[in-house]
């Protein structure tokens, strides 16, 4: 696989899906790791010169935009950790606003689940849209948190691209994961914590085959 660094992003468009999925309370962020998580593929972007365009799910809208899901807050967010303009922009908006980006600067895109089962059904559609609002060039997937879902967002729009790359949290995750999964120093112990247990059976089921103690809380 390609790596962030590897990409030559100098004035390119660069599509990154990153997980802003972070916890809201009354409109407001009360945890921004994923945000901070994010950051050094951002950074490493910015410093390259790319034109970056953020994608990301917030929360499980059922129908369609709902203000409680919108990821202005999380714009606003990376617009104080970062040190170049980030622009918000909902809808046809997009075009516009990456149109008039100029080279280290970040354009966030709202949320991607507001289109619905065109996001989570892997509408092609949907996912050519996304890759031609950065001319079909280039995708970083980042979104460690969102791996899993087969979207528009994570998997059907590198269909549509020249050029795909891993951002730093993924691949971070990927050679933690792999490396304990694979070549486990022993005593094999994971501890396993989060919501939405039923997304985390089948890592429970396989983690059992390989670690000696499984602790969940
Ligand atoms: C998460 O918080 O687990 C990820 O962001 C994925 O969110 P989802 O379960 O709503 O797809």
């Amino acid at each position: 696989k390609k790596n962030v660094e590897d990409l030559q992003v100098k004035g390119r468009k660069v599509l990154v899906r990153v997980d802003f999925n972070v916890p809201m309370k009354d409109g407001k962020i009360t945890n921004d790791n994923r945000i901070q998580a994010a950051l050094p593929t951002i950074n490493k972007l910015v410093e390259n010169g790319a034109k970056i365009v953020l994608c990301s799910h917030l929360g499980k809208p059922k129908n369609g935009p709902e203000e409680k899901f919108s990821l202005k807050a999380a714009a606003e967010r990376l617009a104080e950790l970062v040190n170049t303009k980030v622009a918000f922009a909902i809808g046809e908006n997009a075009k516009k606003a990456v149109a008039e980006m100029k080279d280290g600067e970040i354009v966030v895109l709202e949320n991607t689940r507001f289109r619905g089962a065109e996001e989570t059904k892997n509408g092609e559609a949907f996912a050519k849209e996304l890759a031609d609002l950065v001319d079909d060039d280039v995708f970083v997937m980042d979104a460690f948190g969102s791996a899993h879902r087969a979207h528009a967002s994570t998997a059907g729009v590198t269909k549509f691209v020249k050029e795909t790359a891993v951002g730093y949290l993924m691949n971070k995750e990927i050679e933690f994961l792999g490396n304990a999964v694979e070549n486990p120093v022993r005593p094999f112990v994971a501890i396993l914590g989060g919501a939405k247990v039923a997304d985390k059976l089948n890592v429970i089921s396989n983690l059992l085959e390989k670690c000696d103690t499984l602790i969940i809380g």
